[in-house]
């Protein structure tokens, strides 16, 4: 009993060291977080938080202005422009500068994925964000930024409570971009959906109508077979396949082949969350389909079967001839997709626009 004892005593005396060393240090600088706990609902992967940038409240804050800000960019962009709430954080269109279009990606759920852009290239979002900075989108002119930053007392005081350090002017580019991103990826990180009528059938809170009750069973059966790539909690496998849009993809259709130059890579792309799917048309990376009819329409008759590495699930015996759904049929799917709509998530106050 008494060594056991001791042994706790030397463990609590260790612990109690040990944090009132962590306290020191931090408050040499005067500055120290809070940490921020991330919700994560039930049936969740763990959240998938790179270590060297922890969520805090002052972080996740900061995050949020910055998000909603034009600050950022010298064109009068702000991320809120092309990612908006009402859309699940999208919007319709997008045409880069090469003249493509491509679908903007909702944000949500964001702390449980893999990887990131229709192509999967990035594996962080603040690797994502860096590139906002460029001509394509922000077109930031950095010496401007700092100036703006500088001129600002809330930012200034943000930044301090975020990251011990406001001293725009003696920051190199490279690290203010970093401190940045760091703040945005911690608050896109706070985006979790998790409460569409969907969500709420399968908490036996609300009941499914009988053309959505239809659509599901197509859904999560081998007869639309839609489960096996946007099936689980996040609705979507995270894998990166072809579902085959194109027998022969040229361009941005090339998806992952456009960064790997692998030709088994050719036509992949990271399979997308049907979460807020009815919010965020048009659909497919380049916003081929303007509907969920459409959508429906293709995965029913116009999958192409050559193209190259198609998923073996789009090309199983008993879809030779399509899925074969009745007009019926395709109508409850599109009536189940809908269900997948989290009005709670687009109109969560903690993720407007704060300022
Ligand atoms: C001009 C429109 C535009 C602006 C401004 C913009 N984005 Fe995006 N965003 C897009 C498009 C288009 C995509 C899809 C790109 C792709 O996959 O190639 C995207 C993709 C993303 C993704 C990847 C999402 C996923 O699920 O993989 C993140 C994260 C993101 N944007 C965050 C931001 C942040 C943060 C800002 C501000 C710093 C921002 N975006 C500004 C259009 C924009
Ligand atoms: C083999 C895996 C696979 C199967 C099976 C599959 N999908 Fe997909 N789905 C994908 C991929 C990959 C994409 C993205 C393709 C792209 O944009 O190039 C996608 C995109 C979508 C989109 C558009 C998402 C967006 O944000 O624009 C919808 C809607 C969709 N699928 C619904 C379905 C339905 C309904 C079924 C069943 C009939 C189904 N999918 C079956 C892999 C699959």
């Amino acid at each position: 009993m008494k060594t056991k004892l001791a042994i706790l005593l030397v463990l609590l005396t260790g612990v109690f060291f040990l944090h009132s060393c962590k306290k020191d240090e931090k408050n040499d600088s005067g500055w120290d977080t809070r940490p921020y706990y991330l919700d994560i609902p039930t049936g969740f992967p763990p959240a998938n938080i790179p270590a060297v940038n922890p969520l805090s409240v002052e972080g996740v804050e900061l995050g949020r202005y910055l998000f909603y800000d034009p600050i950022l960019s010298s064109n009068g962009l702000s991320c809120s422009s092309c990612h908006q709430a009402s859309k699940a954080y999208s919007v319709p269109s997008f045409v880069t500068t090469a003249g493509d279009s491509i679908s903007v990606l909702p944000i949500m759920n964001l702390a449980f994925s893999p990887d990131f852009t229709w192509n999967g290239q990035f594996s962080t979002t603040e690797a994502v964000c860096m590139g906002d900075f460029e001509p394509q989108f922000f077109n930031t002119n950095m010496d401007t930024l700092v100036k703006r930053l500088e001129a600002s007392t809330l930012y200034k005081n943000m930044f301090f409570r975020a990251f011990g350090n406001n001293a725009f002017t003696s920051m190199s580019d490279q690290e203010l971009k970093t401190k940045i991103v760091s703040a945005i990826g911690q608050f896109l990180r706070t985006l979790v959906s998790s409460d569409s009528k969907f969500d709420r059938y399968l908490k036996h809170t609300e009941n499914l109508s009988s053309t959505e009750l239809v659509g599901m069973t197509i859904f999560f059966t081998e007869q639309g077979d839609c489960f096996h790539c946007h099936g689980g909690a996040l609705m979507t496998s995270n894998a990166i396949t072809n579902n085959g849009l194109d027998s022969l993809p040229a361009g941005i259709d090339r998806g992952k082949y456009n960064y790997t130059g692998n030709p088994l890579d050719d036509g992949k792309f990271s399979i997308p969350s049907l979460r807020n799917i009815d919010l965020t048309a048009p659909y497919m990376h380049d916003g081929r389909f303007k509907t969920l009819e459409e959508v429906v329409e293709f995965y029913n008759s116009g999958v192409h079967q050559t193209s190259p590495n198609i998923d073996p699930i789009m090309t199983k015996a008993n879809k030779a001839f399509g899925l074969q759904l009745t007009a019926y049929e395709k109508q409850c799917l599109v009536d189940f997709l809908k269900t997948f709509t989290d009005t709670a998530f687009v109109s969560n106050p903690a993720y407007q626009n704060p300022h």
